[in-house]
């Protein structure tokens, strides 16, 4: 398999295809708008309204900024493509108080703590490997989230009802037509599918979530690269009980297969009773180009790789056809611009270890509170450019794992060259921001990009660890240091006097401040945890950001005698770098 690079218009196909329906390939191209009236100004226009860009819309509103979304679907994702809501994701869930609702929707169709296999055959086949197995205990000494199996199209639905409590409005059946960026701000023009209509918007900014064909990173100019696109493979949508065949593999989430024949997967629902298939190779084949697939070959790989021998009700009710392909963009957005690049239009990686639409999830959170920041007026807009400055090259090292993964599952020839993989815990949650919106450590480990989360660094850049602690004012339930953040900056401290949190007060940007020790309340550590996961002396304070992430430790700076000062001009380097 040749590793190439690939530059600006690379043919992608990953836009799952009902059988029969054509593809809409797309670009922008200029519009005379001039005669046309300005329907609204919004302060976040968004493209695309699928798993990325709809997260984004919500995100917004929880930060108290008005936003809407075009999509050119009819409506939400009627394909289940991601599955697998990774720990960090989640945590994003649970801050806005969605995790709840999220771990309700997935008990429905899923065992939780299921992890994957890789088999031989989906029924009878041995065992060659067991992954993501969910070790609770270990887990929860981590995060106070757990990955949850969820389907798009049990996601999306509870998100666009969640999306207009937050303010976020959805409008389907739309396509943008057309934009430009002037000195103001972005115009965008939206055609509605339905009336043939043209609309006018203006907005401050423009976030494409446009998926991996998106039009506006080719409009943008942009180019990507990474291992490159790696076969045309398919799904295939089906209804079929396997249920009397499975005993205990019906519970898990995601089942490979992988022999001399056949690489591919199952992704199970409703214990066993339908789901999709992936399929990498068949004996005759290793590539799909679109609609090649009948209904009767569909039929046969299922039975081929399910290892069934005899015939079962089966009902194919579609083939989707995309590219297995790790590229990452160059640019997330042009330097001083107002149009930002998310999700899967920013990046595409192969889908072993789920790690796709959850890395789009990961850029809506990163930008949106910069975004809300800068359209308060907290903020300058250099802020903006460090969307790209601590996404880029994070995200260059998600692709690498999730093609790592591909290899070291899927492939045959593991003298293809690829990563070690590093542990899922890792991945998911302990990325590091070596430079942004933060005021940057100069000590040793500093520079990695990721950690153990279970042995923190807990420098700037880094997640805010978990801990837990107990809330006196209610009843004594637990609950996680997390859960302190809000929509602010958040400052804890393990000390009762410290100046910092009398400086935090003061300052022109809302700090939310915590003492966190064995004698503080209402909330408050009885085993003083947070002093040694967050290596806190006395004295000292950590500064984190509205997304989890660690700005600052005061332990870091020079000492000095006016707190007001400092943190104010600390909160300005990290605002208007
Ligand atoms: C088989 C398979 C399994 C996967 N499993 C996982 C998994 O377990 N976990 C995981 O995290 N990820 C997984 N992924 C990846 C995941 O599905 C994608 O990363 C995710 O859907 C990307 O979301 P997005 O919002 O960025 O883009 P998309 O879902 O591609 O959405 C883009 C949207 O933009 C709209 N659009 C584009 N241009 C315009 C325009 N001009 N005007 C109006 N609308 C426009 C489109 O209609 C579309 O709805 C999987 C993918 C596949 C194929
Ligand atoms: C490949 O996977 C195996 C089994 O999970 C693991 O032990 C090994 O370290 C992986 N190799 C690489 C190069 O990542
Ligand atoms: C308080 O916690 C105790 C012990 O966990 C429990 O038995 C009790 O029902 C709780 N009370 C309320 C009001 O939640
Ligand atoms: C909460 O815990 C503290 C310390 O263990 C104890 O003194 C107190 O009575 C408890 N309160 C409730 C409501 O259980």
């Amino acid at each position: 398999m040749a590793i190439e690079k690939h530059e600006g218009d690379v043919v992608q196909r990953d836009e799952t295809v009902l059988k029969g329906a054509t593809k809409t390939e797309f670009d922008f191209g200029p519009f005379d708008h001039s005669n046309l009236p300005i329907t609204e100004h919004l302060p976040v226009v968004i493209i695309g309204s699928s798993m990325v860009g709809m997260s984004l819309g919500v995100f917004l509103g929880y930060y108290g900024i008005k936003s809407i979304n075009f999509d050119r679907h009819p409506s939400t994702a009627t394909h289940p493509r991601a599955a697998l809501f990774l720990l960090r994701t989640v945590e994003i869930f649970r801050q806005l108080g969605l995790d709840a609702t999220l771990q309700k929707e997935s008990a429905k169709s899923f065992n939780l703590n299921a992890g994957m296999l890789i088999v031989e055959t989906l029924i009878g086949g041995k065992v060659l490997h067991r992954m993501q197995e969910a070790d609770p205990v270990k887990t929860a000494q981590i995060t106070p989230a757990k990955r949850l199996w969820l389907t798009q199209n049990m996601f999306e639905p509870v998100l666009r009802r969640e999306a207009e409590r937050f303010g976020a409005r959805q409008v389907f059946g739309m396509n943008v037509v057309h934009y430009e960026q002037d000195a103001n701000g972005v115009v965008v023009i939206t055609k509605d599918l339905k009336s043939g209509d043209y609309n006018k918007y203006t907005a401050d900014y423009l976030v494409a979530c446009d998926g991996n064909r998106s039009p506006t990173r080719r409009n943008e100019g942009i180019d990507w690269n990474g291992p490159g696109i790696l076969g045309n493979s398919i799904s295939i949508n089906f209804k079929g009980d396997l249920t009397p065949y499975l005993g205990s593999r019906a519970i898990h989430g995601v089942t490979y297969v992988v022999n001399e024949r056949f690489v591919g997967g199952f992704r199970l629902e409703d214990n066993g009773k339908a789901g999709f298939m992936i399929v990498n190779k068949t004996p005759t084949r290793t590539n799909f180009e679109p609609d090649s697939v009948t209904e009767s070959e569909a039929k046969e790989i299922f039975y081929m790789a399910a290892g069934l021998e005899k015939e079962i009700p089966l009902k194919v009710d579609s083939v989707s056809y995309w590219s297995v392909a790790a590229l990452n963009a160059k640019m997330y957005s042009k330097k001083d611009g107002r149009i930002f690049i998310a999700g899967d239009a920013a990046h595409v990686m192969p889908p072993t270890g789920g790690m796709g639409g959850n890395t789009g999830i990961q850029d809506a959170w990163n930008l949106a509170w910069k975004l809300a920041y800068v359209l308060k007026g907290h903020a300058s807009r250099t802020l903006l450019e460090t969307y790209h400055q601590e996404r880029q090259p994070v995200v260059d090292r998600i692709v690498q794992q999730a093609y790592s993964r591909l290899v070291n599952r899927t492939f045959n020839d593991k003298s293809v060259p690829h990563e070690q993989e590093l542990p899922d815990d890792t991945c998911e949650l302990e990325y590091r921001y070596a430079n942004g919106a933060l005021i940057a450590a100069n000590v040793e480990g500093a520079s990695e990009q990721f950690e153990d989360p279970h042995q923190p660094l807990v420098l700037p850049g880094s997640r805010m660890p978990h801990a837990e602690l107990i809330d006196s004012s209610k009843n004594n339930s637990t609950l996680s240091t997390l859960d302190l953040l809000k929509q602010n900056f958040l400052m804890i401290s393990t000390d009762p006097s410290p100046v910092w949190l009398a400086a935090a007060a003061q300052q022109n940007v809302p700090v939310d401040t915590y003492v966190l020790s064995k004698n503080s309340g209402p909330i408050c550590d009885p085993e003083e945890k947070v002093k040694q996961i967050y290596k806190l002396s006395e004295g000292h304070v950590i500064l984190i950001r509205p997304d989890g992430y660690i700005a600052w430790r005061s332990n870091l700076e020079p000492a000095s005698s006016d707190t007001q000062d400092t943190l104010s001009s600390v909160l300005k380097r990290i605002l208007s770098p």
